[in-house]
């Protein structure tokens, strides 16, 4: 017996970085998963390096772009009619966009990123909350970012769609805490995952290991995260170890969100 075999997560964004190092940290706790991704083929790669790994995990994996509604509802349906219950919904795929300054942003990679980030985590809690509701049980993870409490040079969508993450998480924490789902988002600082190592690509083109570096230091810890961090905090948040934490959007930053002025 390990301690989470008996619960039923859904991981959106779950072929890769954050979504990935969770799906793992799930299987070495015995979780059922729905496994959610978009690109089908590092979806099932992910999901055959887990099973690898775990021969005893119970995976689903489902293709779907978590901006369409229909999509969201499928792998709902198919979390419901693989395991009949759903305890957690880890709400993770997003994307960060172009980066260009505010009034020279590109319309169409706005409207995307709106889409994706803050479309794709309401459609989520929209239809999970529902069947929580019925099992008087459940635990959402909405991921924020650090750009979902300050701002962020140049990525003027993200920082918007990353604070309504964590407006939204505020308001399913207050209407739905009575069900018994606590609902929370994370506001991960810079984790190494391949969408920041694209951003630091962004930065410094013709040596993005430099802008690493250099990101790196500016970090109390001097050092930048890693995916298996984050997904420890997730897997208690998501847990029933949770008893009480709700409607909080909790940095996971090195505490680099904290430093004012010189680092
Ligand atoms: N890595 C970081 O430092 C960092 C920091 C703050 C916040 N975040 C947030 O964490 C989440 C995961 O980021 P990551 O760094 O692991 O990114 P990543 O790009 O490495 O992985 C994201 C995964 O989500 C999937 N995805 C993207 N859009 C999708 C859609 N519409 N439908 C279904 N799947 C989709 C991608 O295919 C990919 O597998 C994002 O919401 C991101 O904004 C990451």
């Amino acid at each position: 017996m390990k301690e989470m075999d008996k619960k039923v997560i859904i991981i959106t964004g779950a072929a890769m970085g954050l979504g990935l190092a969770a799906a793992q940290e799930f299987a070495t706790r015995g979780a059922k998963q729905v496994l959610v991704d978009y690109n089908k083929e590092a979806l099932e790669k992910a999901a055959d390096e887990i099973r690898a790994e775990f021969p005893d995990a119970e995976i689903v994996t489902h293709v779907a772009d978590v901006s369409k509604e229909e999509d969201v509802k499928a792998y709902v349906e198919l979390a419901e009619s693989s395991f009949g219950r759903i305890d957690g919904l880890y709400n993770n795929a997003g994307i960060e966009g172009r980066q260009a300054p505010l009034a020279e942003y590109n319309l169409d990679v706005f409207r995307k990123v709106v889409d994706i980030n803050l479309m794709g985590v309401y459609f989520g809690m929209r239809h999970v909350i529902p069947v929580m509701q019925k099992q008087k049980y459940g635990r959402i993870v909405n991921v924020a970012s650090v750009g979902g409490i300050r701002g962020v040079v140049n990525q003027t969508p993200y920082v918007a769609t990353k604070h309504a993450v964590s407006g939204m998480t505020k308001n399913a924490a207050i209407e739905y805490g009575k069900d018994g789902i606590l609902t929370n988002a994370i506001a991960p600082g810079a984790i190494l995952t391949p969408m920041v190592a694209e951003a630091f690509k962004q930065v410094n083109p013709d040596n993005p290991e430099a802008a690493e570096r250099e990101y790196s230091q500016r970090n109390p810890t001097r050092a930048l995260g890693q995916p298996k961090d984050v997904a420890k905090l997730v897997a208690f948040l998501i847990s029933e170890e949770n008893g009480y934490v709700n409607g909080q959007t909790i940095a996971i930053d090195g505490g680099e969100s904290n430093l004012y002025g010189n680092s």
